[in-house]
């Protein structure tokens, strides 16, 4: 299959890139580097089978001379927490209408990267795919990421009605691995593997009470690429993430990162930043997948342990931190 990924200088967009070469399958990937690393594909490119673009996805044109069997549409503005909700709301519609308009153009599935932050504050845990997405009010921004992703999935589904099509939609509980981005872009994990590394404190958003499960990049690309390929996909919407069991708090998930970095012995440092710093921030304070529809489907089931997959996630971010 010839499969295009938007975003695929990115940490999702370049391990699905490597996992779908290595099965044989041609790729094209297109990335600006707004948020991606040339790092993340250059062991990628040597391979004949891989076509890179460089490119922004909000122009139309970046599209021409492709003809992909499948669109996986990973590019985004993700929670403007320091960022600009207006950026993320434009963009993140911008893009998929060019997405779709391609794949309807050439008959092409799209799978769409949705966020389990959809879910929002709704208090019925774990969230399985029929739940109800409760976000908070509309002067928080933090809730245009999420908006713009539920806009996302129903601007597909009404594409699918008026155009047919075709679509498989995921809902990613944080992942985390070998080229995530080393910022808080790209989620805890990294920030604070580089405050352990530099031992200095590492920075806790409120209380550190939040719980999340988080899915080792492998386990992750495992469950997409079944969405990518399996036709028997089509039309429905997953969860991919972690079992409900792996729940840890933030506060947990620095102790553990602290002790892999510098050993039992050595002092934890943690720094509390109050919500407030972030204006009118509002977080989500349990945040529990159901997964058994794609384990169900696919016989998907996460291998990667938290610690073991922090090891190797330390270990390369050693050498390109
Ligand atoms: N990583 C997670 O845990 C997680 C959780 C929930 C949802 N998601 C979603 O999954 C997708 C991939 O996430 P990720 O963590 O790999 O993000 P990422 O930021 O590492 O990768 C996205 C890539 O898209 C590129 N990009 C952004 N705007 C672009 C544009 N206009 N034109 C071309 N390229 C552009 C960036 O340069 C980046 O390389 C996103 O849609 C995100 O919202 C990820």
């Amino acid at each position: 299959m010839h499969i295009l990924i938007t975003g695929a200088a990115g940490f999702i967009g370049s391990n699905l890139a490597k996992r779908l070469l290595d099965s044989g399958h041609e790729v094209t990937g297109i990335d600006n580097f707004s948020y991606g690393f040339e790092r993340n594909i250059a062991e990628l490119k040597p391979n004949s089978k891989f076509h890179f673009i460089e490119g922004d996805v909000k122009e139309k044109s970046v599209f021409e001379g492709t003809s992909p069997d499948v669109i996986v549409h990973l590019a985004s503005q993700k929670i403007p927490r320091y960022s600009n909700a207006l950026k993320t709301l434009d963009e993140n519609y911008s893009m998929l209408k060019n997405v779709v308009a391609k794949c309807v153009e050439c008959n092409a599935k799209i799978v769409f990267s949705s966020t389990s932050d959809v879910y929002g504050k709704n208090k019925n845990l774990p969230f399985d795919e029929e739940s109800d997405l409760v976000l908070g009010q509309t002067k928080i921004k933090r809730w245009a990421y999420a908006l713009s992703k539920i806009y996302g999935e129903h601007y597909i589904i009404a594409n699918n009605d008026e155009h047919g099509l075709k679509y498989t939609i995921v809902r990613f509980f944080g992942s985390y691995g070998l080229h995530q981005n080393l910022t808080w872009w790209g989620g805890p994990q990294s920030v604070f593997i580089s405050k352990a590394f530099d031992n200095e404190p590492i920075e806790i958003h409120g209380d550190g009470l939040q719980t999340r499960t988080f899915t080792y990049v492998d386990d992750t690309v495992e469950a997409l690429t079944h969405c990518v390929l399996n036709e028997s996909a089509n039309g429905e919407i997953y969860n991919i993430g972690s079992n409900a069991e792996d729940e840890i708090s933030i506060l947990d998930l620095a102790t553990l990162i602290w002790r892999l970095v510098n050993g039992e012995n050595s002092e934890l440092k943690l720094k509390f930043i109050p919500y407030s710093n972030f204006g009118r921030y509002e977080d989500v304070m349990r945040r529990l997948p159901n997964i058994e529809k794609i384990k169900k489907q696919f016989g998907y089931e996460p291998k990667v342990h938290l610690e073991e997959g922090l090891q190797r996630t330390i270990e390369w971010q050693r050498n390109v931190g």
